[in-house]
């Protein structure tokens, strides 16, 4: 792999675009990347919009052999090929999520829904399957009160379960949690965290990259 094949996937899930905090850091995130690793291709994929919500029909059509799949359950997987297609192949992933509810947005859900697939009726989550080559996530974690690892938290331990069954085996979390208590100094923590582990990131994919 040279540096030019790497490809970084940025998700975000916040439904705000104007005054966004976390689309501010992970602006942040991209460009410290993009520093490290200018010969990146950068996929964009943003939730504000929504993504559809599986079904009895989606089910039906997931479960089916590949090959033996109808027209119609192509179409109905087509989003779910999608963005599966776009984890597949993104080295690195950068999450935007504000704490919504104490937990992740319903839009980042149903993009975990449509992603994992391998996962339909439960069928892998005993065991989890063992990732082609390891990926990098970069989570941004924003919210007003809830801090993050508080027993009312219930974001993290969930994207470090489902990340590492994405196989992200190195799963990095920028805690920008908390922010009506002190703004100002949680975003400063929080852009110098961002770059220490872009740097960091970026030099393990630089490393990657010459081997
Ligand atoms: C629907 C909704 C639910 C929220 N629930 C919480 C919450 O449970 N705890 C919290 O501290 N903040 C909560 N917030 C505030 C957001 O987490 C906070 O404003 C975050 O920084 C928003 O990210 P953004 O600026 O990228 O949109 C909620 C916001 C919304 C819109």
């Amino acid at each position: 792999m040279n540096e030019d094949q790497l490809v970084i996937l940025r998700v975000d899930s916040s439904m705000r675009q104007v005054g966004s905090v976390s689309r501010h850091l992970a602006d942040a995130a991209m460009a410290n990347l993009h520093a490290g690793l200018p010969g990146a291709e950068i996929v964009l994929r943003d939730l504000k919009a929504g993504v559809g919500h599986v079904n009895s029909a989606w089910r039906e059509a997931s479960l089916e052999a590949a090959g033996s799949r109808s027209s119609e359950d192509r179409a109905i997987l087509a989003q779910s090929d999608a963005l599966r297609a776009e984890v597949e192949r993104a080295h690195i992933i950068v999450f935007a999520v504000p704490i919504y509810n104490f937990s992740i947005p319903a839009a980042l859900k149903a993009w975990v829904d449509m992603v994992c697939r391998n996962n339909v009726d439960g069928a892998t989550a005993l065991s989890m399957p063992k990732p082609t080559y390891p990926k990098q996530a970069v989570v941004v974690l924003t919210s007003n009160h809830t801090k993050a690892g508080a027993s009312d938290e219930f974001a993290t331990k969930f994207l470090r379960h489902i990340l590492t069954f994405l196989g992200c085996s190195d799963i990095n979390i920028v805690d920008a949690t908390g922010l009506a208590v002190d703004k100002n100094g949680i975003l400063a923590a929080a852009h110098e965290k961002i770059q220490s582990i872009c740097q960091n990131v970026a030099s393990q994919n630089i490393s990657a990259a010459a081997e």
